[in-house]
């Protein structure tokens, strides 16, 4: 049986006291999500169980239990506090997803310090602007990655510790890079844990808006109560369950379900340190017997483009039940799902900013290809009109509006309190997309209410691609929109125009392009850049990239009055 039972009865009789109840917390005490991952789950006699399974591309594994990961994190929190880390102060967690990252994050929030975790892929450009913003004092990363920290550290005057887990002596260490190995540590069996409360700071991501820079979003304690229980009635982890959750830990799925979620509920979870294949991943499910999967649209386009004789090759048997996130789950991707594995993909919408899933499809509830579910039981949904913020009747387009009363909810936007307070209007929290709801109460997707692109689930902001570009001395001006892509369903393309005196060719694109790389995050680097004469403007002279949209997606291109004459 599913641990919902049903949703209908648990939308009747719903309190997130239920959550607190399981979790053995009362308000007002204090709450750790480090502890109730690791050192709670030993002390409900599972320090034996397997916490995470790792493999890395060349088939190295590392098994850790839940008492090897309340030990590791006890000690690099142990360590954290031996070099100044005081509760608060924002540690950098800049690693590949090697072990690491998961016990570090887990021993970060035991000493009460704020976890802020980076996607090793960025560049130097990418890393400087979210440190410099958060005032980062600690970054924990490994070899290859140290010299883009190098690049940049002389301008992060708040940055003290550069600590390195990885350094195998070779490389001269700087004055304030230390080495921190596991290996070799000793571990300690007693830390005491930082009394965090429920609205104490736990985790900062970084996620890219329209305009202005990518913005903290601020995490608290407190979200644990939501991200358990989502965990545990939506993705519907059970006790013997293997799970595996794709994403990466530099975004939040990879965090809120790919950390808090299932050590909270002592869960044994596999991480597969290596790029995507549908061979390996297939490999994967069938080594470790995963029988929960989450997982992302992208991923599975991918999958079913490499086709269906491969899967038949692999004993998938151990897998019962599937779901995704981060960008439209199309309907044929759920049908495929269905066909092919036996089950469909349970599709999940929420953000960066929420912290917990928002409209959820359930077990035991009819899945309805394309469409994102319903509310989660405690989250109180509706579509607004995009003027007044007020519900429109059923079936009508309008902006998502969620009442801000779950614990996951973002706290603020660090040190961006103006941006925060344009989230909500008319009492609504606004998460910026569109949406109806059909007759029996399931929301569709309908799209973003801003220029951001989700490329593959990744959103990227045209104004941090247009100011790159900006940065290059051929280009006058630029408009950065999505195009149609079979895999990534959008990708970024830029249009420019160039100043006097250079030529709208290959070469220049590729000039532009290699200056850009140094800038950018690879996801948002532009697949292609068109050159034009003129870029549509507004009589105000704002660039209307809703027309470029227009033209790359066949659409009609509506309303043009405000368009400028030539
Ligand atoms: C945006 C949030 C939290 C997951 C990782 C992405 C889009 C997310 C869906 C879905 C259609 C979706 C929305 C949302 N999105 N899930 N199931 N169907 N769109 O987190 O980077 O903060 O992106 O991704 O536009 O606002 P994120």
């Amino acid at each position: 049986m599913s641990n919902i039972v049903s949703y209908d009865e648990r939308v009747k009789n719903f309190s997130w006291k239920i959550a607190e109840d399981e979790l053995d917390y009362k308000p007002g005490q204090p709450i750790n999500i480090g502890w109730y991952c690791s050192d709670r789950i030993c002390q409900m006699g599972k320090g034996d169980k397997y916490a995470l399974l790792w493999e890395n591309a060349m088939g190295v594994e590392k098994k850790y239990t839940y008492n090897d990961l309340r030990l590791t994190s006890n000690t690099i929190g142990h360590f954290l506090r031996s070099v100044g880390i005081e509760a608060e102060d924002r540690v950098c967690i800049f690693l590949e997803r090697i072990p690491e990252l998961y016990l570090s994050f887990v021993g970060i929030l035991k000493i009460g310090a704020i976890a802020q975790p980076l996607f090793s892929a960025f560049g130097e450009e990418s890393l400087f602007i979210r440190l410099e913003n958060a005032g980062t004092k600690a970054i924990i990363t490994q070899r290859k990655h140290l010299g883009k920290v190098r690049k940049i550290v002389d301008k992060l005057p708040n940055l003290k510790h550069i600590i390195v887990v990885d350094h195998d002596g070779k490389k001269e260490l700087m004055d304030n890079e230390v080495v921190f190995s596991l290996e070799t540590a000793t571990p300690v069996e007693d830390l005491k844990i930082h009394p965090t409360v429920a609205e104490s700071p736990s985790v900062l991501h970084y996620t890219s808006g329209t305009t202005g820079q990518p913005k903290g979003v601020k995490h608290v304690h407190y979200s644990l109560i939501s991200q358990y229980l989502t965990t545990k009635w939506v993705l519907d982890l059970q006790d013997d369950d293997i799970y595996w959750c794709t994403a990466d830990p530099g975004w939040v799925t990879g965090t809120s379900y790919g950390i808090i979620g299932p050590f909270s509920m002592g869960v044994t979870q596999c991480v597969l340190e290596a790029g995507f294949s549908a061979e390996a991943w297939y490999k994967f499910i069938e080594k470790y017997k995963i029988s929960m999967w989450y997982s992302a649209p992208t991923a599975i386009r991918s999958l079913m483009k490499a086709g269906e004789e491969i899967i038949k090759k692999f004993n998938l048997s151990s897998l019962r039940h599937l779901a995704s996130v981060g960008e439209p789950l199309n309907s044929e991707a759920v049908i495929w799902s269905e066909r092919v594995l036996g089950m469909p993909f349970y599709d999940t919408y929420w953000q960066t900013e929420t912290g917990s899933m928002i409209l959820c499809n359930y077990p035991g509830m009819k899945v309805k290809p394309g469409s994102m579910g319903k509310p989660f039981p405690g989250i109180t949904a509706a579509i607004l009109d995009i003027k007044t913020f007020e519900p429109v009747a059923q079936g009508v387009v309008g902006l998502i509006g969620l009442k801000p009363d779950w614990p996951a909810l973002m706290r603020t936007y660090w040190a961006n309190e103006e941006t925060f307070k344009k989230k909500f209007e008319n009492g609504w929290y606004l998460p910026g997309d569109r949406a109806r709801i059909d007759s029996d109460g399931y929301y569709w997707f309908v799209g973003r209410d801003d220029d951001v692109i989700n490329t593959g689930g990744h959103l990227v902001s045209p104004f941090e691609v247009e100011s790159a570009l900006l940065e290059h001395e051929a280009v006058a001006e630029s408009a950065v929109v999505s195009k149609p892509d079979e895999i990534n369903m959008e990708v970024v393309k830029a249009f420019v125009t160039l100043k006097p005196g250079f030529e709208a060719n290959d070469d220049t694109e590729l000039l532009i392009m290699n200056f850009i790389r140094k800038k950018l995050s690879p996801l948002a680097m532009p697949q292609e850049i068109e050159f034009i004469e003129k870029l549509p403007k507004t009589r105000s002279g704002k660039i209307m990239r809703r027309i470029l949209h227009a033209q790359e997606w066949g659409e009609e291109i509506g309303d043009t009055s405000t368009l400028e004459d030539d």
